[in-house]
């Protein structure tokens, strides 16, 4: 449905380029988010996709329609694409009701009068705005004003949207909720979706895929869960989520020489150099207690600290060696600091990583 080859951007004056040789491809009906830290090159991407900013080199393809490309000779411009967008600022039009900001695009496109307002009618209903219909656009709670935007975006019936952190400016409650709704609406219309945050929980709750971004590079492309238990590389690893990362100097078999002693890993990778672990994949015992005889990777250590926070508890761990290693257990565990405890990696949950690319 959308594909992108090679996509550069630089912008005129600056020292570096902004985007730096993205490939992407996203299927129809495919809801795919663009994750990573602020400023890493999410919204340069997307402004691309539109047609807002014109990238050095690269091609992209909406459908089967070239829209940049041929070394910059192909270049349609943005209202000639076939695209939905919506933005973090509403942009919603105070002097016009609800109905009529909704009707906008189709009245740039002179659509008829009855077709336009049986459109209308429709997005607004899959929106649950129907009742506000000639209410004031100013009138309406946050919220409704970015349903507003997104029923505004769908109503063209565009096969892509493009969305940049649209529900950012929402608070925490309503924009949980409008996160579900979204994902929802999106899959029943079967748009595709670009949609661009800096948030990890949402990027897993609404993506069918994540294409985690930094420094203007894609680092790995996966699903939430794909992503999160087997990330490849280490910013993959630590930026979606806590992780401990351990150094491998060598590997022989499944069997790696690290930091903190051999570790029998379920997975080895060619150029593995770090593996790691989600402090909630790291079994503790105390030291006293028997356990079973042939767990794999234990290690000894002491509880520095231990830290309830209701749900869960954050144990750090130092080992013999002096490495400190994060770990979440049950709240209702009983462990004090300064117990001697023994620690277990269990190899599947071991994540080989390879180096990252240079920035
Ligand atoms: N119009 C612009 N002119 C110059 N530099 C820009 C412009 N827009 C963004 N940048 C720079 O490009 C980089 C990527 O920005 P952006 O794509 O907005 O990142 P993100 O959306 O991931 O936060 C940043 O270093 C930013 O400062
Ligand atoms: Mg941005």
């Amino acid at each position: 449905m959308l594909n992108i080859e090679e996509l550069w951007l630089t912008y005129p004056g600056a020292a570096q380029p902004s985007v730096k040789g993205i490939s992407l491809r996203v299927e129809p009906g495919e809801f795919l988010t663009l994750l990573g830290p602020s400023g890493c090159g999410k919204t340069s991407t997307l402004r691309s996709i539109a047609g807002l900013e014109t990238p050095d080199s690269g091609r992209i393809t909406i459908g089967d329609t070239l829209v940049f490309g041929d070394g910059g000779r192909c270049n349609v411009p943005t209202h000639a694409r076939d695209i939905a967008m919506v933005f973090q600022s509403y942009a919603i039009w105070p002097h016009m009701s609800v109905s009529q900001n909704v009707a906008f695009p189709l009245d740039v496109m002179k659509t008829p009068r009855q077709q336009s307002r049986r459109r209308v009618d429709e997005v607004l209903d899959m929106v649950g705005l129907r009742e506000l219909a000639s209410r004031s656009a100013t009138q309406l709670s946050g919220g409704q004003q970015q349903r507003v935007a997104i029923a505004r975006a769908l109503v063209r019936r565009s096969p892509v949207m493009l969305l940049d952190e649209p529900l950012s400016n929402l608070d925490a409650k309503l924009r949980e909720q409008m996160r579900v709704e979204l994902r929802a609406l999106l899959k029943r219309v079967g748009m595709t979706a670009i949609y661009v945050t800096h948030d990890q929980e949402e990027a897993l709750m609404l993506s069918d895929r994540i294409a985690l971004m930094n420094g203007g590079r894609l680092i790995e492309v996966g699903t939430p869960r794909g992503l999160y238990l087997e990330p490849t590389t280490v910013f993959g690893a630590t930026f979606l989520g806590a992780a401990e990362v351990i150094a491998v100097t060598g590997t022989a078999g499944n069997r790696a020489d690290t930091d903190i002693g051999p570790l029998e890993l379920a997975r080895v990778r060619p150029g593995l150099a770090h593996v790691a672990i989600r402090p909630e994949a790291i079994l503790v015992e105390l030291a006293t207690q028997d356990g079973t005889a042939d767990g794999t990777n234990r290690l000894p250590g002491q509880l520095a600290s231990v830290v309830f926070s209701g749900r869960q508890q954050q144990l750090v761990v130092e080992l013999a060696g002096g490495r400190r290693l994060n770990a979440q257990v049950d709240a209702t565990r009983q462990f004090a600091p300064g117990d001697q405890v023994r620690v277990e990696l269990p190899p599947a949950r071991l994540m080989p990583l390879h180096p990252d690319p240079a920035p």
